[in-house]
C-alpha cells in the first residue's frame, strides 16, 4: 500500500514539475523487464528467494496500468530456456502467459528460439528482431499513445548478435539475422528524425553496444540484464540506458518527460520487487491450472515409459550388445553418420527438442526407448535398432529370436526418418551404399 501511495505521489509531483517547467513537456511512463530465463514462477523454497513469477507480474502490471493506462510496457526478451526435457511445456506456458500480459514490444534473444521460430511465434506476442530477415517477426514495433490529447510514438528496435547464435550451422533452418548494424542504425536515425522516441533492446553489454552503434539517435537503450537486480539507469549523451534485472524477480517503471521532439529531458526510475506478499492475479488462474495439469500428464507418461523400461517387456538393448555377435556390421555402422546423429543434435543445442530427438535416437517415445542422455545413454544416435527394431529378445536368445522389423523393406526402414523435409536428396541408390553392411 505504501508503495502504491509513494508512486502516486511520485507521478503527481512529476506531473506538477512538468506543468511548471514547460508547457510542451510530455510525460510518458515506460515499464520494463528483462530476461525471465524460464522462471515461470519462483520455487518458493525459501522466503528470501521467493520473488517474481508471471502470476504476480500480472497483478503488478494490472495495478500500474490502472494508475497510468497509457504506460508503455517493454521486455528485452530472454523469456524461455531449454535446459531440461520438461522445459518445453514450461516454455510454452511462459509464452502463453506473456501473451496475456499484453506487452507492447519484446526483444527477441537467441534463447527465445531454443525450440525454433514456429514455437516462439505460436502465440500473439509482439516480438521484435531489428536485424532479422524473417517476415514472421517484426523488425520494429511501433507503439502509439495519446497522452493529454497529444500523440507520443515510440519505435522499438532490437539487435540480435549474429556471433552469439548457439546454433550457427542452423541459421538457414531457424532464424536468419544479418550482421549489418549500419542498416538498423539507419532505420533508427530515420525514426529519430521523425520525432519518435527510439528504443533499442539488446542482450549485449553497454560497452559492446557502444562499439557497434552510435548512440546519438537512440533515446532509450535496454542493455543485457544483470542477475536478478536492476542496474542503476544512466544517461550516456542523450541516451537513457536501462539495465533490467533477470529471472523476473522485479519490474521497473521509469517516468519520463520528453520534449515533444521525442528526446528525453528528465526521468525518474523506480524498481518494484515482487515478494510473496504480492497477490497472484486471479485472471491467470486458468492458465496456471492448465499448466500444472499438462505437467502432470507428462510426468505420468514418463513414469509409464520407465515402468515398461524396468519391466523389460519390450526393450531396446543398444548397439554395444549387438557388437559381440555382429562386429563387422558394427564396425561399418560406427563409421557412418548415423553414429554421430545425437552429437550433431547437441552441437546445434537441440538435444532437448522432442521435434528433433525422435529421428536422432533409438526408440524415442516407445516403451524402453530413449528418454534422455542421462537415463538412457546407450540409446543416443541412429543405431541398429532404429532400423531393425527393438532387439532385446534377439540378444537374450543369442540370435534365435528374430528381429522385430525382420519383414520390413529397406524403404520402410529409411522412410521413418528420411522424409522429404529432413532429407530432400534421399534416394536408396545413393544412400544405401554409404551404410551398406
Ligand atoms: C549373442 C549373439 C547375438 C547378438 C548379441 C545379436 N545377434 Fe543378431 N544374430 C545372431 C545370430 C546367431 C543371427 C542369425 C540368426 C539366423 O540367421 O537365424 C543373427 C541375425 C541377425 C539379423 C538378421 C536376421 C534378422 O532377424 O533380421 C539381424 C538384422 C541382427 N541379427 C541384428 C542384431 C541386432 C540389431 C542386435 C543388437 C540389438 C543383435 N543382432 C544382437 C546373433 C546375435
Ligand atoms: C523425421 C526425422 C527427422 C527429424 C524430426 C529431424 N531430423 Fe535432423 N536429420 C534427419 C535426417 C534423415 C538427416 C540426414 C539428412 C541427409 O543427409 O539427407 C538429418 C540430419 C541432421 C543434421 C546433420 C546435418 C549435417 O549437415 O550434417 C542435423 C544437425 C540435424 N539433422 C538436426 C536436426 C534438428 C535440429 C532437428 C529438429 C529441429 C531435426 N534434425 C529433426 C532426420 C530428422
Ligand atoms: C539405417 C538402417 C540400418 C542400421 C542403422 C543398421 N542396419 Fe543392419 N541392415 C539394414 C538393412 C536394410 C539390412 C538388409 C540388407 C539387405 O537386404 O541387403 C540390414 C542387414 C543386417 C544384417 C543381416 C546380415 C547382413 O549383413 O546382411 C545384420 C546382421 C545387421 N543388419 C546388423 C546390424 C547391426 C548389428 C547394426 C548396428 C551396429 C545395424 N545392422 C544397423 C539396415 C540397418
Ligand atoms: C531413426 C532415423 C533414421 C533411420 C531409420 C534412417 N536414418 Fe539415415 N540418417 C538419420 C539421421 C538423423 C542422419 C543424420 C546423421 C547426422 O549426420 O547427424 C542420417 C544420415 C544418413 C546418411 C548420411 C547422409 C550423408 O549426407 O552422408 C545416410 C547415407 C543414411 N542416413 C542412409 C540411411 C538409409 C539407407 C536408411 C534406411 C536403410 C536410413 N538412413 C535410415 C536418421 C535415420
Amino acid at each position: 500500500m505504501a508503495r502504491i501511495f509513494a508512486s502516486v505521489i511520485n507521478s503527481l509531483s512529476l506531473i506538477l514539475t512538468l506543468l511548471c517547467t514547460n508547457v510542451y513537456a510530455e510525460p510518458l511512463t515506460v515499464i520494463y523487464s528483462g530476461n525471465l530465463d524460464g522462471e515461470l514462477e519462483p520455487c518458493g523454497c525459501t522466503v528470501q528467494g521467493d520473488f517474481g513469477g508471471i502470476k504476480r507480474l500480472a497483478s503488478v502490471l494490472d495495478q500500474l496500468r490502472d494508475q497510468r493506462p497509457e504506460s508503455v510496457v517493454l521486455s528485452s526478451g530472454g523469456l524461455i530456456t531449454s535446459e531440461r526435457v520438461i522445459d518445453r511445456i514450461k516454455s510454452e506456458y511462459i509464452l502463453k502467459g506473456f501473451a496475456a500480459l499484453e506487452y507492447d514490444a519484446i526483444g527477441m534473444q537467441w534463447q527465445d528460439l531454443s525450440y525454433g521460430l514456429e514455437f516462439a511465434t505460436q502465440f500473439d506476442l509482439p516480438w521484435v528482431l531489428g536485424n532479422g530477415a524473417h517476415t514472421s517477426i517484426a523488425r520494429v514495433q511501433p507503439v502509439t499513445r495519446s497522452i493529454d490529447g497529444r500523440y507520443i510514438v515510440l519505435k522499438v528496435f532490437s539487435w540480435l548478435g549474429p556471433d552469439d547464435s548457439p546454433t550457427p550451422e542452423m541459421h538457414a533452418d531457424h532464424v536468419l539475422v544479418h550482421a549489418d548494424s549500419e542498416a538498423l542504425l539507419g532505420e533508427i536515425r530515420q525514426a529519430d528524425k521523425q520525432g519518435v522516441v527510439t528504443v533499442l533492446s539488446t542482450s549485449l553489454s553497454l560497452a559492446t553496444v557502444q562499439k557497434k552503434f552510435d548512440l546519438e539517435a537512440i533515446d532509450i537503450l535496454l542493455v543485457r540484464a544483470s542477475y536478478e537486480t536492476y542496474g542503476e539507469p544512466r544517461q550516456v549523451g542523450k541516451t537513457l540506458v536501462l539495465q533490467p534485472g533477470s529471472r523476473g524477480k522485479r519490474i521497473a517503471r521509469v517516468d519520463l518527460e520528453t520534449d515533444g521532439e521525442g528526446d528525453i529531458r528528465q526521468w525518474e526510475h523506480k524498481v518494484i520487487s515482487m515478494p510473496r506478499s504480492v497477490p497472484d492475479a486471479p485472471r491467470m488462474n486458468a492458465w496456471y491450472d492448465e499448466y500444472n495439469a499438462e505437467l502432470e500428464q507428462d510426468y505420468l507418461k514418463r513414469v509409464e515409459i520407465r515402468k515398461q523400461q524396468e519391466s523389460g517387456a519390450v526393450n531396446f538393448s543398444g548397439e554395444v550388445s549387438c557388437k559381440a555377435c555382429h562386429s563387422v556390421q558394427h564396425e561399418l555402422w560406427l563409421r557412418s553418420e548415423h553414429a554421430s546423429a545425437y552429437e550433431h543434435l547437441e552441437s546445434v543445442n537441440k538435444a532437448y527438442d522432442p521435434n528433433c530427438v525422435a529421428c536422432h535416437t533409438v526408440g524415442f517415445n516407445k516403451p524402453g526407448g530413449f528418454l534422455d542422455k542421462l537415463i538412457t545413454p546407450h540409446l543416443t544416435d541412429v543405431q541398429c535398432e532404429s532400423c531393425h527394431g527393438p532387439g532385446n529378445a534377439h540378444v537374450q536368445s543369442a540370435g534365435r529370436q528374430p528381429l522385430v522389423n525382420r519383414l520390413w523393406s529397406k524403404e520402410r526402414m529409411c522412410a521413418q526418418c528420411h522424409v522429404k523435409n529432413h532429407s530432400p536428396s534421399f534416394s536408396m541408390d545413393t544412400y544405401w551404399p554409404k551404410i551398406a553392411h
